[in-house]
């Protein structure tokens, strides 16, 4: 294999691969950029940039400005998004779920979160039901720690409400061709039913929200890009169904603490998850790649790249606000006056700090898991 070949960008629902390129997401999957006016507009109800809008955590969308005019003409809208309960929550995962509460609190709008165990159960041969249902209602913890108001927040776990989702599921279904769904989603003839059915059941919360309410308002979906091809066929049925499309705001992914970022599930010191004990976080972003030289006295000669550095990212996304700070750490990386184990150390206080909290308040989650069930 060739360099260019081992980093061959990819990116589905299931798969991302190599080196991404969100410039070139843009054009190929045929969304918009989130441009500086794009992001004023929305400020302006969120009393000010978030660091995720400000950062540029989220780079595209679609629709969002359709979404502010109809909101400026008093029509409101409800978020959705939600999460493949695959295994346990890092980190990472929280950054646009973060986000999303921000969106919730600003808009004081509902949100409908979808818990997908169908999915990662079709998806993967070596996942039975019942652990990939249990998952589904421990990741909710996560969702729930965050701070999302329970009256405006109604979880959805596939398997035990598909009662709520299957009509809206047929309605959609019937009028996607699997020609169309092949080519979105690179099915073969490998793969089962349960998979190909799957995109209906995932485009179904966009438009639960009138089969409760009897209103009929749109829907903004804060994912990760990788979600696209999922919202590209629902909007293309949304109208004929008497619907408004969806709208998106898509984030970029967040970074893994291995080589050039990546996170594998198959290596769990590449991730640092939300339960993890203060001491296995402590070791995670000791053992983490970074942009530092192969010796100090290298580094102090010729600095280092906080480019390609993993805990210059975390410090970016989640644990440093101040934008001074952050400018001022990457000034001094580049110059070789701070060195990795500088940042690792104020890396796993402050991450050790936020997960103390975290965690306390994920227990606590516990007993009001019943109170963001979504409400019939
Ligand atoms: N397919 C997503 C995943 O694997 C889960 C999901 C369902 C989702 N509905 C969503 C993600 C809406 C974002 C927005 O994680």
């Amino acid at each position: 294999m060739t360099d260019n070949e081992k980093n061959e960008m990819i990116v589905t629902p299931w798969e991302v691969k190599g080196k991404v390129n969100y410039e070139r997401l843009i054009k190929e999957f045929g969304t918009q950029p989130l441009t500086e006016q794009i992001r004023q507009r929305l400020a302006k109800y969120m009393n000010g940039e978030h660091l995720q809008l400000r950062r540029q955590l989220f780079f595209s969308h679609r629709d969002l400005d359709t979404i502010l005019d109809l909101y400026e003409k008093g029509i409101k809208f409800v978020l959705y998004t939600g999460r493949g309960p695959s295994g346990p929550v890092h980190i990472g995962h929280l950054v646009p779920w973060i986000f999303t509460k921000h969106l919730q609190d600003a808009f004081n709008t509902r949100l409908y979160f979808q818990m997908t165990d169908d999915e990662k159960f079709v998806i993967d041969d070596d996942r039975n039901l019942p652990d990939t249902i249990r998952l589904g209602h421990e990741n909710a913890l996560d969702i729930i720690a965050l701070g999302f108001k329970p009256e405006n927040t109604y979880i959805i776990y596939d398997v035990q409400d598909i009662d709520l989702l299957y009509d809206i599921a047929l309605e959609v279904a019937k009028r996607i061709t699997y020609s169309t769904a092949r080519s979105t989603f690179g099915f073969q003839d490998s793969t089962n039913l349960g998979w190909i059915f799957y995109p209906a059941i995932q485009a179904a919360p966009c438009f639960i929200h009138k089969k409760l309410t009897g209103e009929n308002v749109p829907c903004l979906i804060p994912a990760a890009i990788d979600q696209d091809p999922f919202w590209r066929i629902t909007r293309d049925i949304a109208q004929k169904l008497g619907y408004y499309k969806p709208a998106q705001i898509h984030n970029r992914f967040l970074p893994g603490l291995g080589v050039g970022g990546k996170m594998n599930a198959h290596e769990p010191e590449t991730a640092i998850f939300t339960t993890d004990p203060s001491e296995l976080v402590k070791q995670k972003i000791w053992k983490a790649f970074t942009g530092g030289k192969g010796t100090v006295a290298e580094q102090k000669k010729e600095g280092a790249d906080p480019e390609i550095c993993t805990i210059f990212q975390y410090f970016t996304y989640l644990f440093e606000p101040d934008d001074k700070k952050l400018s001022d750490r990457n000034t001094r990386c580049r110059a070789g006056q701070t060195l990795c184990g500088d940042c690792k150390r104020e890396l796993t206080e402050r991450v050790n700090k936020f997960l103390a909290e975290h965690q306390k308040k994920r227990e606590k989650a516990k007993d009001v898991l019943e109170k963001f069930h979504i409400k019939r």
